[in-house]
């Protein structure tokens, strides 16, 4: 996305990714973004002024003393300068006094006084993150409008594993403007449950072996982070997968196509859009053993019966949410994916070539998404960049149904 002509006023305050902030500051830069930098007191322990000078071309500011600017209302006058105030790495104290409203330096008394939208990244560690009282800060921000990036989850700087990383500069650079900022999304979304089917299914042999796929979960935990960033309540029901499962959502764990079955049901009543990711499997040994299979014989043949389709059962219910589908083809992949829209029943289906290294257990992928009479290509792009833009178009769908749906029953009414 172009932020040609667009002024960010980046915030840094003081966690260990202050390091990432040049190259943040060079990814904004090259997509034409006008970036005027504050550091706060402690970011400078980690971000040098002049590293950062070098890179925005502009003079850093971090003192609400400074005299000379201030002489000239300076704080003032960034906070009417900024469209997008973004903070990046947002620490936990940085969110805490965001929430309380604090104008204790300079950042957070340009934050109060401005009316630019304000977007923070956080960063910290993955017990600080989960901390209730930085996660109460966190939805306190949100439900005012403040746009949450990340974190993202892996290893982080204090050795541990989990929840807190800053995203990626250029994840940040991507999201810091996207659409969904000035979109309907967050308005259509919010109080709205998005319920998301992610990763395999594993269907046991006997107590040892299962059959499986190589879904990693990947795409269907990225369209899990952006329904919640999009303001929707999310309910994750998830295969087996090593991914650390994404903050504020409610995730509930499946091996099977019958587990699957069952915590989507049990949770639909309650559901606005179904997003099914998951590649379940389509056939189960029709006999589990309760022992381990002895190998005896040369050979051996598998009796496989069909599991039940847990999309196409929640789309036929009467009372049936927004139903999105995806297919994953080798090939035929516009006319199987319209076959499968049709057969179940489905509003929209996200199209995705997968093959060796294409679709399943990798970073990037490309979809077609298809509706009776329309279609949308997305290109290739990281999971969560198209997660984010799939997202949008769901938002898009589902608002128009509802409104042609009111439209209906109104025209019923006065008939
Ligand atoms: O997990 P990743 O490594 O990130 O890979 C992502 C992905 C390729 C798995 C994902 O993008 C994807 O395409 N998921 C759907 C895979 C699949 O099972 O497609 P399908 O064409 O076989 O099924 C069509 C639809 O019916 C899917 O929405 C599926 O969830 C659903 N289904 C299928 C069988 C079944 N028994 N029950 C179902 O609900």
């Amino acid at each position: 996305m172009s932020l040609e002509t667009k002024k960010i006023l980046l915030g840094i305050s003081g966690g260990i990714a202050a390091y990432k902030t040049p190259e943040l500051v060079r990814r904004l830069r090259e997509r034409g973004a006008d970036v005027q930098i504050i550091l706060t007191h402690s970011a400078n322990e980690f971000v040098t002024e002049t590293s950062l000078q070098a890179v925005s071309g502009k003079p850093i500011r971090s003192n609400i003393w400074d005299k000379e600017a201030e002489a000239a209302m300076g704080h003032i006058e960034l906070a009417r300068w900024a469209d997008v105030i973004l903070i990046a790495p947002a620490t936990a104290e940085m969110l805490s006094r965001l929430a309380s409203g604090s104008a204790g330096d300079l950042l957070t008394t340009v934050c109060l006084a401005s009316e630019a939208e304000v977007v923070v990244a956080p960063a910290m560690n993955r017990v600080m993150w989960s901390n209730p009282a930085v996660q109460a800060n966190r939805k306190l921000l949100e439900d005012r409008g403040v746009q949450i990036l990340g974190p993202d989850s892996g290893s982080q700087a204090c050795g541990e594993e989990g929840a807190g990383r800053m995203l990626d500069p250029q994840q940040i650079a991507e999201k810091v403007m996207a659409p969904k900022l000035t979109s309907v999304s967050s308005l259509v979304l919010r109080g709205k449950t998005v319920m998301i089917t992610a990763g395999p299914t594993r269907e046991p042999l006997d107590p040892v072996r299962y059959i499986t796929n190589r879904s990693s979960g990947k795409m269907g935990y990225a369209m899990a982070v952006a329904a919640r960033d999009a303001g929707a309540n999310v309910i994750l029901v998830s295969g087996p997968v090593s991914l650390v499962p994404p903050t504020g959502v409610k995730v509930v764990n499946i091996e099977s196509a019958d587990d699957l079955l069952a915590a989507a049901h049990a949770e639909v009543a309650e559901t606005d859009i179904f997003i099914a990711a998951a590649a379940v499997a389509d056939y189960r040994p029709s006999v589990r053993e309760n022992t381990k299979i002895k190998k005896s014989a040369d050979e051996i043949t598998l009796s496989m019966v069909k599991t039940p389709d847990v999309l196409a059962t929640i789309s036929r219910l009467a009372e049936r949410p927004f139903c999105v589908g995806f297919a994953a083809e080798t090939d035929n992949v516009k006319d199987y994916a319209l076959g499968k829209l049709t057969k179940k029943r489905l509003d929209m289906i996200v199209a995705n070539r997968v093959g060796e290294n294409l679709g399943f257990d990798c970073d990037d992928n490309a979809a077609v998404v298809y509706w009776r009479g329309g279609e949308q290509a997305f290109p290739m792009a990281s999971k969560a960049q198209l997660a984010d833009d799939l997202m949008q178009l769901v938002t898009e769908r589902y608002k128009l149904r509802n409104s042609e749906e009111v439209i209906a029953a109104n025209s019923v009414a006065r008939d």
